[in-house]
């Protein structure tokens, strides 16, 4: 029996310890306004990317102050509850990884969702979970053992196909844009001038705004700036900008772990359009499972 990272639950609800459990049940009850802007993503798959690119928009292209964290500018719900969310002046932007049908909803609010393909994120989420060490008391475990974890949906924000599923439903909502994080990557330029169209901002129209947000929002500069602050960080926080690669997961996986991933992922997701969010990553992994069977 592998080791397992330590949770709370709030409703039956996996969390990391330390989430106040009074935050989630109001974060729960939390009557999304019109105007609202939500940052929604499964955890690992470009939450913090997507806040930078979001805040960067709103704020023409001029960067956070280093000094204010973006858990102040666009706060994560689930952590901070209805009180201080209510504090915050309109517009507000927030960051959640709770499933669409736990989101509070309103039909004027804008919920932007990225999605990541499964394999990258249960590597990312991996390294999170064993550096967060208040939050998981995880410091030894292994790739393995993370893996039976995350397979089972037996994590923080429950299981990663319960979320994806949930939010992939509503992609042709009109207040939904649903991105992939790897199509965010492959094309920044078009990620973020979509991005800035579903805001409403007209900047995208103007050439030097958008090469600011492109440069502050990218890996190196967002990398650049968490080395910079890092002696800021508690030293049991991992970071959050990592290595920013599709395909990572290869260096971790075994075939017969992959092979298990893509029954899942078949059983769960066939006939919903999401196979065809990553099909050369799919196929890949289709490779890669065989090597070994
Ligand atoms: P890796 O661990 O694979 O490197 P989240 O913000 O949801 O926790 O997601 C973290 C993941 O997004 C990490 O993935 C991190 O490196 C990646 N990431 C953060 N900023 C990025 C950027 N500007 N460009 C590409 N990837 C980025």
């Amino acid at each position: 029996m592998g080791l397992k990272p330590s949770y709370t639950w709030h409703d039956g609800f996996a969390m990391p310890m330390g989430f106040p459990r009074e935050a989630f049940g109001a974060a729960l009850e939390y009557s999304a306004e019109p105007g609202d802007f939500f940052v929604a993503t499964y955890p690992k798959c470009g939450t913090t990317w997507a806040q930078h690119i979001v805040y960067l928009i709103a704020h023409r292209g001029v960067p956070l102050p280093p000094t204010s964290p973006m858990g102040e500018a666009i706060p994560h719900l689930e952590e901070i509850g209805t009180r201080m969310v209510a504090r915050k002046p309109a517009p507000r932007y927030l960051k959640t990884h709770l499933p669409f049908g736990m989101t509070p909803y309103h039909e004027q609010a804008r919920y932007l969702y990225v999605a990541r393909n499964p394999f990258d994120c249960a590597v990312s989420f991996y390294h999170h979970t064993r550096g967060f060490v208040k939050h998981y008391d995880f410091a030894e475990g292994r790739f393995e053992d993370y893996f039976e974890c995350f397979l089972a949906g037996e994590v923080d924000f429950g299981d990663y196909f319960d979320n994806l599923l949930s939010w992939h439903e509503h992609a042709g909502d009109g207040n939904v844009l649903f991105l992939t994080y790897e199509s965010m990557s492959a094309d920044p330029r078009t990620a973020v001038t979509r991005i800035g169209q579903f805001m409403g901002a007209d900047c995208i129209s103007d050439e030097s705004l958008l090469s600011a947000v492109l440069q502050h929002s990218s890996f190196e500069s967002m990398s650049k700036d968490q080395q910079r602050w890092s002696s800021r960080r508690p030293d049991d926080m991992p970071a959050f900008i990592r290595k920013g690669i599709v395909g990572d997961w290869e260096n971790y996986f075994l075939p017969s772990q992959a092979a298990r991933l893509l029954e899942k992922l078949d059983r769960r997701c066939r006939g919903t359009g999401i196979e065809a969010l990553w099909p050369d990553l799919i196929a890949e992994a289709r490779r890669f499972a065989r090597n070994t069977q």
